[in-house]
């Protein structure tokens, strides 16, 4: 029984050591400059607007123009941007060869690879190898060119590596390229981290339950998931039946309806990776991350199928 003070006192002084460690930013942030690709909407864009306001040098890659101007517009006349579609190496190899003559000796403090897409999804038998690459090259494939490409800056600067991953990282919740897509920066992550240890660069993962930066994409989903359906075989269609269809597609836009607005509880966790002494490893963003689906990753598996059963449409013939 005597132990039980002491132990109280002993995670007291944890928690408080921890939230100190946490709470230590660097000196300095106006002399550093941090590249974030997807700059043209959602999380990109708030990242690019804060850690602006911050006085860091912020280096925005947008996909388009018009998101570069729109961009410009709102910040300080630090910001620059520059085009940069993450699946052409290419555009990757320009942008890098620019981030260079802009850092200078001082290197890349910090890469933000945040650009992504969610669509197509649908169950997997609905979906061709074109749907899965087409995610794959842009979330998996375009993280590891800009980070590759990116590296002998960073390393200059013994700075930072931020890969957006997702809670559909630890946990696939649904069929198609985008789970396998984040499993595949989680692991790329991780290797990373290991190898860039002794260079004093450290990479974050930053790990988002659903936001609604999702939701612009609701149409196009729900487009993607008619077409998908309409050109399956007669007997495929026939054997999910009308009403899994139905369930699917509504319950997948039902989802991103209610999902969190508060885009800053991800882009606050991208800025710690970047301003703290200290950065964590992970970080998990929004509550039902939280709460939800990073513990179903600790169940036995058919729990966890149990659990995302109830989720999931049945079809109407098993046969
Ligand atoms: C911060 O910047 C000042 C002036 O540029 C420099 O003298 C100082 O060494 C820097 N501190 C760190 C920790 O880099
Ligand atoms: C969004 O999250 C931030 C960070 O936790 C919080 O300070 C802010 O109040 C939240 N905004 C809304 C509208 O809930």
């Amino acid at each position: 029984m005597m132990c039980i003070p002491l132990f109280a006192v002993l995670v007291v002084l944890l928690l408080i050591y921890r939230w100190h460690r946490q709470n230590q930013i660097l000196p300095n942030l106006s002399d550093k400059y941090v590249l974030i690709t997807g700059c043209d909407s959602g999380f990109g864009n708030l990242l690019a607007r804060q850690l602006d306001r911050r006085g860091m040098r912020v280096l925005s890659a947008c996909l388009t123009e018009k998101g570069a101007d729109n961009l410009k517009k709102e910040t300080s006349s630090r910001l620059q941007t520059v085009i940069l579609d993450v699946t052409n190496s290419q555009s990757v190899s320009s942008a890098a060869i620019w981030v260079a003559q802009v850092v200078g000796d001082k290197g890349l403090w910090g890469v933000v690879n945040n650009a992504g897409i969610s669509i197509p999804t649908a169950p997997n038998e609905w979906l061709t190898k074109e749907d899965f690459y087409k995610v794959l090259n842009v979330n998996l494939l375009g993280v590891v060119d800009v980070t590759l490409q990116m590296l002998p800056l960073i390393r200059k600067a013994r700075g930072r590596v931020v890969n957006v991953a997702s809670v559909a990282g630890r946990l696939t919740i649904c069929g198609g390229g985008y789970c396998m897509s984040k499993y595949g920066v989680e692991s790329f992550s991780d290797s990373l981290r290991r190898e860039m240890n002794p260079f004093g660069v450290k990479v974050c993962i930053v790990e988002p339950g659903f936001f609604q930066t999702l939701v612009t994409d609701t149409n196009i989903q729900k487009d993607f998931c008619r077409k998908a359906w309409t050109r399956l075989p007669e007997e495929t269609r026939r054997s999910y039946g009308q009403q899994y269809y139905d369930t699917y597609c509504s319950t997948l836009e039902k989802t991103l309806g209610r999902s969190n607005s508060n885009l800053s509880l991800v882009t606050n966790c991208m800025e710690h990776a970047l301003t703290a002494q200290h950065p964590w490893t992970r970080y998990s963003a929004g509550l039902d991350a939280k709460i939800i689906y990073l513990p179903f990753t600790y169940f036995p598996t058919a729990i966890t199928d149990f659990l995302i059963g109830f989720m999931t449409p049945k079809p109407s013939t098993t046969t």
